[in-house]
């Protein structure tokens, strides 16, 4: 690979050719007739990969932090009842944005590693009148999947409106927003979406539109408020332009492009693919004798991996992985932060990615003095990816 590392971190991705290609085009003016047209394709295009026909999208300047904060300070007024799922470190961060916003936030705890099951979360909804309930989707702390499915099932039973951060899982876990009704879904744009860093994303279904326009308080944000959004999504999708804030050119062409990549392959093979390659990447990790952070395999995540590392072996061995080839994470949770390390597979990665990853791991942890028949990790995830 000519000294090339892969970036296998859950965010910044490696992205494809194409969307780096339509990145480095001379920058057009925010209201020139082809960048109003493609800005206006790529919301349409954000309704088709997250799969709700009849949502709103939103794609502003700002990283992942800023969607979940589009999504707190638009649909919370002082007083409203939060739920959130604790997953890890980034339900907690959901959870500091909610109470910034007035809520009175509420958590249902549970262990490193897991997640409390939709009964307990169910049970928790019926304690009081909840307005919201917050779920991360993949907690990349931890490497633990939500389900979101039955959650929000639940979270119906009660009239809760349902927010996921899906910011390490939009376009790489199964996400069915509208079938399963799912009120706002977030996300940026370095994770599955395939776009380099600087977007922050969301769709909001008709309900939290209308929680939005029934506020009887201000929005406490000013770059956050929907009100100047809105109006903004509604004129480039009609073809005109409007002006809020400038938008990123580049990275909005660069997501007109790769919304488009995600299309043509299709949802249903990109969330079969995003399988495929998590389970490849775990049958090569536990030939090595490694063992996952996510307490139950029911809840390990399609998008990234988090490893404890072995008996013997810290941190230092991402520096010998990263000379072999392949850039991966160090903890994150603050409570298990120096323990384990993190693996991303979401975007376009592909079985040469994930063997080429695996065996820079499997040099990078014999450099490190770690005892495995080398050459079993590649071999464990060539008999899964051989399948077809
Ligand atoms: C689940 C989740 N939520 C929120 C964020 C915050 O996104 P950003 O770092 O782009 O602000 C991240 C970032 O990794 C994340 O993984």
């Amino acid at each position: 690979m000519k000294g090339k590392r892969l970036l296998m971190i859950p965010g910044p991705i490696e992205f494809t050719d194409e969307v780096l290609a339509e990145m480095s085009l001379p920058t057009l003016s925010h209201v020139d007739p082809q960048f109003i047209e493609e800005f206006g394709q790529a919301i349409e295009k954000m309704r088709k990969v997250w799969l709700a026909p009849n949502g709103q999208p939103f794609a502003v300047a700002g990283s992942g932090t800023l969607a979940m904060e589009l999504a707190a300070a638009n649909i919370t007024e002082p007083g409203d009842n939060v739920l959130i799922v604790h997953t890890g470190y980034f339900s907690d961060r959901m959870a500091d944005i909610f109470r910034l916003h007035g809520a009175n936030v509420d958590i249902v705890p549970s262990e490193v590693g897991d997640l409390p099951s939709v009964e307990v979360v169910r049970a928790a909804l019926t304690i009081k009148k909840y307005k919201i309930l917050s779920i991360t989707h993949v907690d990349t702390s931890t490497g633990v999947r939500a389900d979101v499915k039955n959650l929000a099932a639940a979270a119906h039973e009660t009239g809760t409106l349902v927010v996921v951060d899906g910011v390490c899982a939009v376009a790489g876990e199964e996400l069915r927003m509208e079938e399963w009704g799912v009120d706002i879904a977030l996300t940026a744009s370095q994770k599955a979406v395939g776009v380099p860093p600087g977007l922050a994303l969301l769709v909001a279904s008709s309900r939290a539109i209308d929680a939005f326009k029934a506020r009887k308080s201000p929005v406490r944000a000013y770059y956050c408020d929907w009100q100047y959004w809105l109006p903004v999504m509604e004129a480039y999708e009609a073809r005109k332009a409007a002006y809020f804030g400038t938008p990123p050119v580049n990275l909005v062409r660069a997501l007109n492009v790769s919304l488009g990549q995600i299309l043509s392959e299709g949802m249903d093979a990109r969330f079969a693919r995003h399988a495929k390659n998590a389970r490849a990447f775990r049958a090569g990790l536990t030939a090595m004798g490694v063992k996952f952070v996510p307490a139950r395999e029911e809840i390990y995540a399609n998008t990234l991996t988090a490893v404890w590392y072995p008996e013997g072996i810290d941190a230092s061995v991402l520096g010998y992985i990263a000379a072999e080839g392949a850039v991966l994470a160090g903890g994150l949770h603050p409570a298990i932060k120096t323990k384990y390390f993190r693996i991303g597979h979401m975007g376009m990665s592909d079985a040469s990615e994930i063997l080429a990853t695996l065996g820079a791991i499997e040099r990078g942890f014999a450099r490190a003095g770690y005892r495995f028949s080398p050459g079993s990790a590649v071999a464990a995830a060539q008999a899964v990816l051989a399948k077809g």
